[in-house]
């Protein structure tokens, strides 16, 4: 079985250590600083097994030896951004969590491919990919899966279809500048620009682009995981099962799509040693200008790293 880590076992954590123990995925490592919480939560996982059927083994623990070994790592250690607390806030604290995370995985699970999770996304990714110091291929970020996902739920809400049937396309980073495609959104293989109003499409993108903030708004305290979860299982499963299915996913670009030293949501092929290739679509110019607008918030991100200490 391959070996999967979870560093973070709060909601998108352990959600995603339940979906990929029911998936039987591989045996799962979930660690975390707050003692008890990791063993608490994969044991309550682990008694679900005989109840469900399923064999993985899962564990909780709070010394980074125990993941050695492991084929991949998610990252979803982090603070969520609280009343008050400016984005360069949660942009230093979270920094901080990533490069303590990356180091530790550098240290013990040197083989791995690194999924991140925690927010704000892009920058985590390229914080996680120099800690490490692996090949860009091997550290990636989850953002268009989950944007796609809830860009098809709403489609396939307006339609009154199955969302079975719904392939969208969301590219740039994962916030307010991402940029949903509905020239590449489709319903069996029909772009949806061919099956609704423009004014209708519209209003999706913008429902999609403000999905996150919906979720917080309805819960009040806490943020999205039960889909979140489910796009990292998607991800953790193309790469143990070397699927090369064709997902957006937030990759370091050296050069795609006239971007270098970035991290951006792109079609990319995923497989076993994490990112086989980028995809490069021919895109218009005023897509082209949406997803330079989305790299530019990214880049600033980056830049604003250096100012940190
Ligand atoms: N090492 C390990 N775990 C840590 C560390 C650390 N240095 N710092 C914090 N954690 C743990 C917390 O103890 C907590 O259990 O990370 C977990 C985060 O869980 P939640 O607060 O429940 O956050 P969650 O909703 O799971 O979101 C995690 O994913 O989608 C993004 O924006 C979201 O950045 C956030 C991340």
């Amino acid at each position: 079985m391959p070996k999967i880590t979870i560093i973070g076992a709060g909601a998108v954590g352990s959600t995603a250590a339940q979906r990929i123990a029911e998936k039987e995925l591989g045996d799962v490592v979930m660690t975390d600083i707050v003692e008890g919480l990791p063993q608490g939560k994969a044991l309550d996982i682990l008694e679900a097994g005989p109840l469900l059927g399923y064999d993985s083994n899962i564990i909780g623990t709070n010394d980074y030896k125990d993941i050695e070994g492991s084929d991949v790592v998610v990252i979803t250690a982090g603070i969520a951004r609280k009343p008050g607390m400016t984005r360069e806030d949660l942009l230093k604290i979270n920094t901080k969590i990533i490069t303590d995370v990356s180091e530790n995985i550098k240290r013990y699970a040197p083989d791995s491919v690194v999924i991140t999770v925690t927010n704000p996304l892009d920058i985590m990714t390229y914080v996680s990919m120099k800690t490490t110091g692996f090949e860009p291929h091997r550290v990636f970020g989850m953002s268009g899966v989950l944007d796609s996902g809830r860009f098809a739920t709403f489609i396939a809400l307006e339609l009154g279809c199955s969302v079975r049937d719904i392939k969208a396309m969301v590219l740039g980073g994962h916030g307010d500048t991402m940029v949903p495609l509905p020239r590449f959104t489709t319903v069996s293989g029909v772009p949806i620009t061919e099956l609704m109003p423009e004014s209708t499409i519209n209003r999706l993108v913008d429902r999609t682009i403000n999905g996150g903030a919906e979720i917080v708004n309805l819960l009040k305290t806490g943020s999205a995981f039960y889909a979140p979860s489910a796009s990292v299982t998607n991800m953790v499963e193309a790469v143990v099962k070397d699927t090369k299915r064709i997902l957006p996913v937030c990759a370091y670009l050296s050069g795609e799509y006239g971007k270098k030293d970035i991290y951006l949501g792109v079609p990319v092929k995923l497989g076993k040693i994490g990112i086989e290739g980028i995809l490069e679509l021919e895109l218009t110019a005023e897509e082209k200008k949406a997803l330079d607008r989305s790299a530019e918030a990214v880049k600033s991100g980056i830049a604003s790293l250096n100012s940190l200490s």
